[in-house]
């Protein structure tokens, strides 16, 4: 009976813990991030200005947004457009040239993976849709910052967005959608990739020494514009919540604030394929075990049932 009195307890204590402590303790390290489902509008940014108490801020980020919004209405011309885009790949060259700090991504699936509001914000003011104002006295100075003094109005900014969206460029594969949207910043060591992107096979040592100096001075270019080398995301995903990545990359400033990495800008279909990549990087034997899931249960509830069926029989005739 005593025993009994003592396990009571000891449950008891452990069930208090279990639900009632931790989640609290967890709530009050972790904030909850409520995720806006990958739509770009400001109004998080706006809310985020106030809640810093600068007003000035978020009625400057009201009119931005709205601004983007206007032009968002605005119907564009793609063959128009089409023209236009070559200002673009002025820098978008897809070649691994450092420009300002990191490689400028290839925007060859660009309609594919971000959002249309996104992409008008961010010819508008790079810094301001990419939510990280905050580094730049003058957000003209972001390495994309002097493409809003090349288009030449409402319309041109339009036309290109209508073009870029336009010219989905067929599927886009896991690891497309990882280079374009994050390569330029993160490396992932388990699939020899860097910011310079796939790492050759070379024959002669030489020469792989010779290209990781290269590797290392764009990793310093980029360590120097973002204030930190961002991190590798070989084993990011299973060491962050699946609520957690989807709310980062969907907006850093809510779970880092102050960070330097970038608001992407990816849709939600876009950030589904960087997460599949990260996975089939990261966790390869995921599908596997959630394969063998159902099977190991099926197997439980079969012994289950033969082992009362086996019982039944054993007891028979015993009473
Ligand atoms: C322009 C550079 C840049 C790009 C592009 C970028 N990141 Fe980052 N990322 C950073 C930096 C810098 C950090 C470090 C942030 C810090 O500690 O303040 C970071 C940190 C992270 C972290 C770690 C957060 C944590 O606390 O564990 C994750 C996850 C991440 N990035 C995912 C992504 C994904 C996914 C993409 C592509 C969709 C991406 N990043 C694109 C610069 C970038
Ligand atoms: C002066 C050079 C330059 C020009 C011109 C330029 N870009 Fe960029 N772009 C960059 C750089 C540099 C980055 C990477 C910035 C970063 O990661 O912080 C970038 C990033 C991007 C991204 C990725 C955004 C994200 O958040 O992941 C897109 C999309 C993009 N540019 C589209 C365009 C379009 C469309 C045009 C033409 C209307 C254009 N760019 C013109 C330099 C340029």
């Amino acid at each position: 009976m005593k025993e009994l009195k003592i396990f009571g307890i000891v449950a008891i204590f452990t069930l208090v813990l279990y639900w009632g402590v931790e989640p609290f303790a967890h709530s009050q390290m972790h904030k909850h991030v409520e995720g806006h489902g990958f739509v770009y509008n400001g109004a998080d940014d706006v809310e985020e200005a106030i809640e810093a108490g600068h007003k000035d801020k978020a009625e400057a980020k009201k009119a931005f947004w709205a601004d983007v919004a206007k032009v968002a209405k605005m119907k564009g011309d793609v063959a128009a457009g089409e023209a236009a885009f070559a200002t673009c790949l002025g820098c978008h060259t897809g070649a691994p040239i450092n420009m300002g700090g990191v490689i400028p991504p290839a925007l060859d699936h660009a309609g594919a993976l971000y959002d249309k509001n996104y992409l008008i914000a961010l010819i508008k003011d790079p810094a301001m849709a990419s939510n990280v104002d905050h580094k730049y006295k003058d957000t003209m100075t972001h390495p994309m910052g002097s493409i809003k003094a090349m288009m030449a109005d409402d319309q041109q900014i339009a036309d290109v967005v209508a073009y870029i969206m336009a010219k989905k460029a067929g599927e886009v594969t896991t690891k497309e959608a990882f280079a374009e949207a994050c390569g330029r910043c993160h490396a992932m060591r388990y699939a020899k990739t860097t910011q310079l992107g796939d790492t050759p096979k070379f024959k002669y040592e030489k020469d792989a020494l010779a290209y990781k100096i290269k590797v290392i001075e764009e990793q310093d270019a980029v360590k120097a514009y973002m204030g930190k080398l961002p991190p590798d995301l070989s084993m990011i995903i299973r060491a962050r919540s699946a609520h957690f990545m989807e709310t980062f990359v969907e907006n850093p400033q809510t779970q880092l604030p102050g960070t330097s990495m970038p608001r992407v800008g990816l849709t939600h279909e876009g950030y589904e394929k960087v997460k599949t990549y990260l996975e089939e990087v990261g966790d390869p034997s995921k599908p596997a075990r959630e394969e063998l899931g159902p099977k190991v249960l099926l197997f439980f509830l079969i012994f289950t049932f033969l082992a009362f069926l086996w019982k039944k029989s054993m007891w028979k005739g015993h009473h």
